[in-house]
């Protein structure tokens, strides 16, 4: 279960999140938790996350280990403040900054390169839905992004499917339209790989669709976003 803050949250928040949360969920464990901050904060809390059973992740990185990049941030960068995961392509890096599936390629590399655990972000708009090419688009971003990747990393990678009407709307999609995308996506990943791939869907996931939405069968976790600023909230998530 992991919660996208996007650009919310100080470093004090951050880290007094993690106080929060941590005793409350030292037993948990049957699930990944993975918190993705911003990286301003990103220092304060894996120093809180140290001892817990919470992983930190980025929302992005850039492809270059070091140099002239005014702005951007390597993963050996991320690697030294504590990241084990990073967050590749969300829909609103694609949408504001221009990121498209070469960047998101390039980015997997870099995040593979380094150990850091590549959360790949695809999914298709309202325009695109409603134009029936959802599978269309959703096939040229896998294509895209994995272009080049070998067996040997399948295992590393993880998948998130977020169609962007349902990102900070309140609209879901619904339990068998997740669940339709999501076998599709499996079916386009290697056979010998494709069950051990953990597939997250986000967009509007709330403690009163987790249950149902994490009841499918090729949903094997959440990428989630508001729900997951609020430790109470979160908590829900995990104890659905
Ligand atoms: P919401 O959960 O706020 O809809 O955001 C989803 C998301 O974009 C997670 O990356």
């Amino acid at each position: 279960m992991a919660g996208n803050w996007k650009m919310y949250k100080t470093p004090t928040e951050a880290a007094d999140f993690v106080k929060a949360l941590a005793p409350q969920v030292k037993d948990v464990h049957d699930k990944t938790m993975l918190l993705c901050a911003p990286f301003t904060a990103l220092q304060k809390l894996s120093d809180a996350a140290v001892g817990t059973n919470i992983a930190v992740g980025a929302e992005n990185l850039y492809w270059e280990d070091e140099g002239a990049f005014t702005g951007e941030v390597s993963a050996p960068m991320l690697k030294a403040v504590g990241c084990t995961y990073v967050i590749i392509g969300h829909s609103e890096r694609r949408q504001y900054f221009g990121e498209t599936d070469a960047t998101v390629n390039k980015k997997l590399f870099a995040a593979l390169k380094h150990n850091l655990l590549p959360i790949i972000c695809v999914g298709e708009t309202l325009a695109q839905r409603e134009g029936n090419e959802t599978f269309k688009v959703i096939e040229t971003q896998i294509n895209g992004a994995f272009q080049g990747v070998t067996n040997s990393h399948w295992t590393s990678i993880i998948i998130a499917y977020e169609p962007v009407w349902a990102i900070g709307t309140g609209k879901t999609a619904t339990p068998a339209q997740a669940q339709e995308v999501h076998a599709f996506i499996r079916k386009l990943l290697p056979k010998d790989v494709a069950n051990d791939i953990r597939i997250l869907y986000g967009g509007s996931v709330k403690p009163e669709n987790v249950k149902e939405l994490m009841g499918q069968p090729d949903i094997d976790g959440g990428l989630v976003g508001g729900a997951a600023l609020k430790v109470d909230s979160y908590l829900k998530l995990i104890k659905y």
